[in-house]
């Protein structure tokens, strides 16, 4: 007995030796010293050996099982020690590295330039209306003021869905009606943002989706130089102080009278550039008085009430201002020309 003890002991202390993980560690330990192990065992039963050999076999198995327990503690501090020294070492963080580039998150440039557009008319006390995309058509067309076969329909090319009567609005007038229904009898100043659609051939200069800003304003007493020395304001808070604006006759069906809007070419001082064609001036949107027609249908007396609209292409403003030869920049997802924003 006493020389198998002396051989387990010298058998673990060699496989202690050379043991390089945690998991043969416990192996060893539950084979030798632990619960069910063999000089445990041993320990266990000396009860059962004849008496001469009881006090020896007890006293070298204690012996034993303590020099055993010691030097598996002393072999798993080495190994701890060894594997953080590795991770250590694997892990080694070299602080002179140059640091990675964070993506940050921006906002697109359309929506840049519509919360710029909101702000200045936001300072001037418009509010932002919501109005929808998916429109009625006689909300986009009819109820202002081109009634169905009526050829001003023309003007915009539409796309359509399965349900009849149901499309994406070709512009954000028919929020005209919406915001007049709720608010009518009482004044108003919106402006009504969004994207447009229309069905259209796309070229550098025209795209089937883009945003626009409509801008309404009813009450009674206001008047074509309401418009004019507001939509003058706009420009030049958007493109510069010193900008003169031009108003140019037009035609729209919900409004009358009607105009275009140009601002002179703030690129070239209205000198004449590629930007403005070599006119000297840009086209900012359509404007006029709104139609007795359309104030009847959002609900207004037409004999007491009267009011303005126009409607920007903001696109084209981010256009002129950044000198972007191409709108099909806007939706077309290339991030050279997004983070240049
Ligand atoms: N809805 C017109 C368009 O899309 C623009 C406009 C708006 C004109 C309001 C006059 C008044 O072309």
């Amino acid at each position: 007995m006493l020389d198998k003890l002396k051989s387990i002991r010298e058998q673990t202390l060699k496989q202690l030796e050379s043991v390089a993980d945690a998991g043969a560690l416990r192996q060893i330990e539950s084979a030798t010293v632990g619960k069910k192990g063999e000089v445990t065992t041993i320990l266990r039963t000396v009860g059962e050996l004849p008496l001469s050999e009881r006090p020896a076999v007890g006293r070298l198995a204690n012996e034993i099982r303590q020099e055993l327990e010691a030097a598996i503690a002393a072999r798993e501090e080495l190994i701890e020690a060894q594997a953080l020294a590795q991770s250590l070492e694997e892990g080694a963080l070299d602080v002179t590295l140059p640091g990675r580039p964070v993506a940050v998150g921006r906002l697109h440039p359309a929506t840049q330039m519509l919360r710029q557009v909101y702000a200045i008319w936001a300072d001037m006390g418009f509010q932002v209306y919501r109005s929808r995309d998916v429109e009625e058509d006689e909300i986009n067309f009819t109820l202002l003021n081109m009634p169905p076969h009526h050829p001003a329909r023309d003007m915009w090319d539409t796309f359509h869905t399965t349900t009849e009567g149901v499309i994406l609005r070709t512009h954000t007038s028919p929020g005209q009606i919406r915001a007049m229904r709720e608010y009518a009898p009482e004044p108003i100043r919106v402006i009504l943002p969004g994207m447009c659609y229309r069905y259209e051939q796309i070229t550098a200069r025209h795209e089937m989706q883009f945003n626009q800003v409509e801008g309404l304003a009813v009450g009674r007493n206001i008047r074509m130089t309401d418009l004019k020395g507001t939509m003058a304001e706009f420009a030049r808070r958007m493109y510069g102080e010193h900008l003169q604006v031009r108003f140019r006759c037009s035609h729209f069906p919900f409004t009358e009278p009607s105009m275009e809007v140009d601002a002179e070419c703030a690129l070239c001082e209205g000198k004449g550039c590629s930007v403005c064609k070599y006119t000297g001036w840009l086209e900012i949107g359509g404007a006029g008085m709104v139609h007795p027609v359309v104030l009847q249908n959002g609900g207004y007396d037409p004999r007491v009430f009267s009011g303005f609209a126009f409607g920007l292409g903001t696109e084209r403003i981010m256009m002129v201002k950044h000198d972007i030869q191409d709108i099909r920049a806007f939706w077309a997802n290339d991030l050279r020309f997004l983070e240049q924003f």
